[in-house]
C-alpha cells in the first residue's frame, strides 16, 4: 500500500478500498457492519453493493420487512464499519439512510442482480419470524421483482479512518461536504 501522508491520500485510500469492495468478492471491504438504533442498538453484516465517490453514497440491498428497515424508518442515522485485518485499516462511515422501495432505483438494481441473489427475496416467512425447526421456511420463486426487495442508500457525512502502524497509528476525519474540514486526529 502506498504511504499515506496527506489527507488527500486518505481520501484516495477510502475511495480505492470501497470501490474495490463493490467489484471484488474477495476484498475485505466487500462487507461491512451496519449499525442502527432501535429500542436497543444493533449491528449486522451486509454486502457493499455500491459506492458513489462523487455523490458520497454507499449502497446495500435488503428485505423491506427486515428489522434494520424498521430501525432506519424510526432513525435513519447510521454508522457503517469496515475493517481489513490484512490492510490494518478501519473505515467508519457515518450518514443518513434512504430506503428505495418499488422505485426506479430498486427496479434497476433488481434487473442487474443474479438469480441466486434474487432467490433470497422470495423467502417465506419473513426474516426474523420464529419457526418450528431450522428448515421450516420456503422460497416461492416468481419471475418478477420481489415485493420484499429494497435498496438502501446512505448519504455519507463523515468518515473516521484509522490505519494501524507499528511506528504510530494514523487517524483522520474526512468531512464529505467540505474538504477544508478534513483533519488528522490523535489515534
Ligand atoms: C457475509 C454476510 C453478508 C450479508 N449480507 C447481507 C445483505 O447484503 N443484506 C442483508 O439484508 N442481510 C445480509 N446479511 C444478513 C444480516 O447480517 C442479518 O443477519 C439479516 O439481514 C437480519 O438483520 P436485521 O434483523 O437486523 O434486519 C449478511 C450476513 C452475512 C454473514
Amino acid at each position: 500500500m502506498k504511504d499515506i501522508e496527506t489527507l488527500v491520500n486518505v481520501r484516495e485510500n477510502i475511495s480505492s478500498n470501497l470501490l474495490d469492495g463493490v467489484k471484488n468478492r474477495k476484498s475485505d471491504f466487500r462487507t461491512f457492519t451496519l449499525c442502527t438504533t432501535g429500542e436497543v442498538p444493533s449491528g449486522r453484516t451486509v454486502v457493499l453493493r455500491g459506492y458513489d465517490a462523487t455523490n458520497n453514497l454507499l449502497t446495500f440491498h435488503t428485505n423491506f420487512h427486515a428489522e434494520k428497515v424498521e430501525h432506519l424508518n424510526s432513525n435513519p442515522d447510521v454508522c457503517c464499519v469496515f475493517y481489513s485485518k490484512s490492510s490494518k485499516l478501519q473505515i467508519r462511515c457515518f450518514g443518513i439512510a434512504n430506503i428505495n422501495y418499488k422505485n426506479k432505483k430498486s427496479d434497476s438494481s433488481w434487473k442487474k442482480m443474479g438469480d441466486i441473489s434474487k432467490e433470497c427475496y422470495f423467502q417465506n416467512p419473513l426474516p426474523g419470524t420464529p419457526i418450528n425447526n431450522y428448515d421450516n421456511f420456503e422460497k416461492n420463486i416468481e419471475n418478477k421483482e420481489s415485493d420484499f426487495f429494497c435498496v438502501v442508500e446512505i448519504k455519507l457525512r463523515k468518515i473516521d479512518w484509522l490505519f494501524l502502524k507499528r511506528e504510530g497509528h494514523r487517524r483522520a476525519n474526512i468531512f464529505l461536504n467540505d474538504k477544508k474540514e478534513d483533519l488528522w486526529v490523535s489515534p
